[in-house]
């Protein structure tokens, strides 16, 4: 029986998120006097060591992120640098930031310290989803608590680190979850992507050198300076280090979260975790990731939840978010909520995703009615992703394909059979 190993929950359901003594009792606040007591450098460094990737979705190394923020320049002279948490938790089936964020908001708030000392931020902003209201009334009574315990604002613990946190709260749109168009978001204007490189690390918020990182990810950065790099290096694999929450929904007994080290099999998470598929159902598959996700097939039950050995099956990691699927489901009907989303959330900036997206739905909504007809639809819908993911401006276009093409690779048969050939339909 697999057990948590829990970092970014430790306190979480164990102590009163409102109060900060409850937070300083333990070991709240003591990673940032560490740091405090040495440089920038020498943060930077252990996060690198440490082999953390980001938690927000694409995994790129939190180390090297933070190397290339810090050491960025930029022509204005009145050059700054931000610290911006993404925290709009936007990806279907994804609900762990929440989970810090009422929980133990203090934690948070130490690894965003953390994180603006080694880039040398002095202003840090947190890009909230809108409809978090306990979320957002916890954080804002933790940082007037920080802010009067000493621990925010001018001299922090009388150093020469300033540094202010402010809340900004989303309007419901996923995509302004994308790093670049929250940026846009942050500074007023309409969410829309912008083009990529250059990154925010180089050219962020308001022109400046900005670090980007997701709760989760900011969240291990205390326990990685208290205990120490190769502390954390132990726990996970080698490629994907440390713990990782997943969030179990869909045909699940216990739906919840989970704080596990990297590279537990799916199969535990389902079974030790979840119980196992809901109503006396089969496994037919996971979608993992949520909608920029894919689809898992019980042969990959025993594949390593990691980067690397998902990225081998054809699959992705993503937010963490494990949406089980029973016997029951039908696969087309999930493939048409999904690309129902996506054309929902388009912004329609570019004409491949703008049109694709419609596309999409209405070859998915209308497969036709004999195993022909659904697989010259299947693969028309192939290839209208595979164009949009070639053409398409940000990553919202680019991954429709993803949850397509692993749909088709596992479950063509079923696809391409009649309707009516789908056992019990929708709803279990
Ligand atoms: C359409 C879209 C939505 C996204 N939504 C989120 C989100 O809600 N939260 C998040 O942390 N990252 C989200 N991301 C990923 C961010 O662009 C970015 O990679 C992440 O915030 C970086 O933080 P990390 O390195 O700590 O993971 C989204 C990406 C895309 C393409
Ligand atoms: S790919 Fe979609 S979401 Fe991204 S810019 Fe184009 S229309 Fe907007």
């Amino acid at each position: 029986m697999t057990t948590e190993t829990r970092i970014a929950l430790r306190n979480v359901g164990r102590i009163d998120p409102e109060s900060i003594a409850a937070y300083a009792a333990e070991g709240g606040y003591q990673a940032l006097a560490k740091v405090l007591a040495g440089t920038p450098q020498q943060v930077v460094t252990a996060i690198v060591q440490s082999g953390l990737r980001g938690r927000g979705g694409a995994g790129f190394s939190t180390g090297l992120k933070t190397r290339f923020t810090s050491e960025a320049t930029c022509e204005l002279t009145d050059c700054m640098h931000y610290l911006v948490c993404n925290a709009d938790e936007g990806e279907p089936g994804t609900f762990k930031d929440r989970l810090i964020m009422e929980g133990d908001p203090h934690l948070l708030i130490e690894g965003m310290l953390i994180a603006a000392f080694a880039v040398g931020a002095r202003q840090a902003f947190i890009y909230i989803r809108g409809e978090y209201h306990t979320a957002i009334d916890r954080l804002r009574r933790a940082l007037r608590a920080a802010r009067a315990h000493g621990y925010l604002g001018s001299h922090i613990l009388g150093s020469d680190f300033s540094l202010e946190i402010d809340l900004r709260l989303g309007a419901g749109s996923y995509l302004c979850g994308e790093e670049l168009t929250l940026l846009d978001s942050l500074e007023g204007k309409r969410g829309h992507p912008r083009i990529k490189p250059p990154f925010p690390a180089e050219v962020g918020l308001f022109g400046q050198p900005t670090l980007v990182n997701n709760v989760e990810t900011l969240a291990h950065l205390p326990a990685i300076i208290t205990n120490g790099s190769q502390w954390y290096r132990r726990l996970g694999t080698d490629t994907a280090t440390g713990t990782k929450i997943f969030t179990l929904s869909g045909d699940v007994t216990t739906p919840g979260a989970v704080e596990v080290e990297m590279g537990i099999p799916l199969r535990a998470l389902i079974e030790d975790f979840g119980g196992g598929v809901s109503h006396g159902q089969r496994f037919k598959a996971a979608l993992l990731g949520g909608a920029a996700g894919t689809f898992v097939p019980a042969a990959d039950l025993d594949t390593p939840m990691d980067f690397e050995a998902l990225k081998a099956r054809g699959a992705v990691l993503g937010s963490g978010a494990v949406i089980v699927l029973g016997h029951r489901r039908s696969v087309a009907d999930i493939l048409l909520s999904i690309l129902q989303f996506f054309q929902h959330e388009s912004c329609g900036k570019c004409v491949p995703c703008r049109v694709g997206t419609t596309h999409l739905v209405n070859l998915a909504a209308a497969l036709g009615e004999t195993p022909d007809q659904r697989a010259v639809a299947l693969d028309a819908l192939l290839d209208q992703a595979r164009c949009m993911a070639a053409t398409s401006l940000c990553p919202l276009g680019q991954s429709p394909i993803l949850a397509i093409e692993s749909a088709l690779r596992h479950f063509r048969s079923e696809l391409e059979a009649p309707p009516m050939a789908t056992p019990g339909e929708g709803t279990p």
